[in-house]
């Protein structure tokens, strides 16, 4: 007899009844009684089991003891019209291989029903999970939507440094780059930390962004975006950040800030689509699991326009919820940053859509946004999201080469580390624009899930580097 081919599960269960077929893949339950036994098989391609029914007069005993949970198997047979197991078909098994057995005294994933928290001190094992095969499923169909979304536009999708001597985002927490031997770190006349020695010659670090080198290479073909791995070293154990993360920055030529609010918009909207239009399976799994609100919310966000509204505005509309009794951990008054229970509070309570707020006071923004008229804010933009807060942040760009150095000053910052950020206003300066979305925040929101471990494979947080 000719070998058969394997085919997925994810074909198999979308197959006429009739063919002989070949699956292969991990067991995750295993049920049945002397006569017969049923087999719950998984291979990752989709959320569903297939059913394998063994009949026991046609398989060894010995073998049938070692289809376990976590198994992994090889199994030939014919695909029949099922009865009882949900799904329009299962396999009549005529050969069944153990490829891997799985101790069912030590496998970690033994219990049926293991909390998040559990999974996370097992991140090596959790991947095999319903949940986590429907987190990364989604993971994967949200990173294909985002090149797709950008190639149909145009955009080049440039590729910006890991390794960086510039602190893009002012902020600070950035991972040091060294190969200096930390037990004996060389220094110079003053006592400072001799960099000449350091493999780049300088202080570099791990990036905490990707815009000002996108900012070369919008100046230069138009429209690009980056999507790679951020870091950063805030020490901010929260349910939203995460030390390693990923980000996807476009930035545009010739796009003032009224085009990048209606380019952030769509592009969120489209992948907020991607996932119901191809994810449904994951997405019912996830909503009746975790979140019973999931896809009526990501519904909820796509028929309407987002609310614009200006930082002062929003300031005037969170103190008079204060003086209504709203009671907030964190004060709030003009020229404080938001807190996310002030930005959850515009979007869930008072708008009760996304928002797109913008016209930041300058001293709580970075140094590269393009300034207004009034002296005192620039024209920067968050989008708020229902129960997430900050997705995306971006701006305009300061374009005026005067302005800009005269920026970098006041906030005290090196011009002669940024000279060749600075030569994009010196030649051919335009207006110009982009943000940056998060890509695990997008996931939160796409998942249902409330913890940003739970949506990267292997998460990179204070104190936790395992995996
Ligand atoms: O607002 P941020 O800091 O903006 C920038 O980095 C700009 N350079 C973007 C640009 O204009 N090109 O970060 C952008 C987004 C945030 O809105 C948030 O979604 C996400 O990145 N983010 C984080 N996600 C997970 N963990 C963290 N520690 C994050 N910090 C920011
Ligand atoms: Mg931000």
């Amino acid at each position: 007899m000719e070998k058969i081919k394997r085919t997925k599960i994810k074909a198999l269960l979308a197959m006429q009844p009739g063919a002989d077929v070949l699956a292969k893949g991990w067991v995750r339950t295993k049920r049945g009684n002397k006569q017969i036994k049923f087999i719950a098989l998984n291979d990752g391609s989709t959320i569903n089991n297939i059913q394998v029914v063994a009949n026991t007069e046609l398989f060894d005993e010995e073998l049938l003891k070692r289809v376990t949970t976590g198994a992994s198997l090889s199994v030939t047979g014919k695909l029949v019209e099922s009865v009882g197991s949900g799904q329009a078909v299962e396999i009549q098994a005529t050969e069944i291989e153990v490829l891997g057995e799985c101790d069912p005294m030590r496998y970690p994933l033994q219990k049926k029903d293991t909390t998040l928290e559990y999974l996370r001190t097992v991140a090596h094992m959790r991947l095999r999970t319903n949940t986590f095969g429907a987190v990364l499923r989604i993971r994967n169909a949200m990173a294909f939507a985002i090149h797709k979304f950008f190639n149909e536009k145009g955009f080049v999708y440039l590729h910006t440094p890991l390794i960086t001597e510039s602190d893009a985002e002012g902020a600070g927490d950035m991972f040091q780059v060294t190969t200096l031997d930390l037990k004996n770190i060389p220094l110079d006349k003053k006592g400072n930390v001799d960099f000449s020695s350091d493999f780049f010659g300088k202080k570099t670090s791990l990036t905490v962004s990707g815009q000002l080198e996108g900012e070369l290479g919008a100046t230069a073909v138009g429209e690009i975006y980056t999507f790679g791995p951020t870091f950063r070293a805030e020490n901010s154990n929260t349910p939203r950040h995460l030390a390693e993360f990923w980000m996807i920055e476009p930035e545009m030529a010739f796009y003032d800030i009224n085009d990048n609010m209606v380019l952030a918009e769509e592009f969120v909207k489209y992948l907020v689509q991607y996932a119901l239009d191809n994810c449904m399976d994951d997405l019912k799994f996830l909503n009746s699991k975790y979140d019973e609100g999931l896809i009526e919310r990501m519904q909820s966000v796509l028929g309407i326009p987002f609310q614009r509204v200006t930082y002062t505005e929003a300031v005037e509309i969170l103190e008079k919820a204060v003086a209504d009794g709203v009671k907030f951990e964190y004060p709030v008054h003009w020229g404080t940053d938001f807190q996310s229970e002030h930005e959850r509070y515009l979007v869930e309570k008072h708008f009760q859509k996304p928002v797109i707020l913008i016209d930041f006071p300058k001293d709580i923004k970075a140094f590269y946004m393009k300034q207004n008229e009034d002296g005192r804010t620039v024209r920067g933009m968050d989008v708020l999201f229902p129960k997430i807060g900050e997705i995306i942040g971006g701006s305009e760009r300061e374009a005026s080469l005067e302005k800009l150095e005269a920026r970098i000053d006041e906030l005290g910052m090196s011009r002669k580390n940024l000279e060749w950020y600075i030569d994009t206003r010196r030649y051919g300066s335009v207006p110009h624009s982009g943000f940056g979305l998060g890509f695990e925040r997008l996931l939160l929101f796409v998942t249902g899930m409330t913890n940003i471990r739970d949506v990267i494979p292997f998460p990179r947080t204070p104190k936790n580097a395992e995996f």
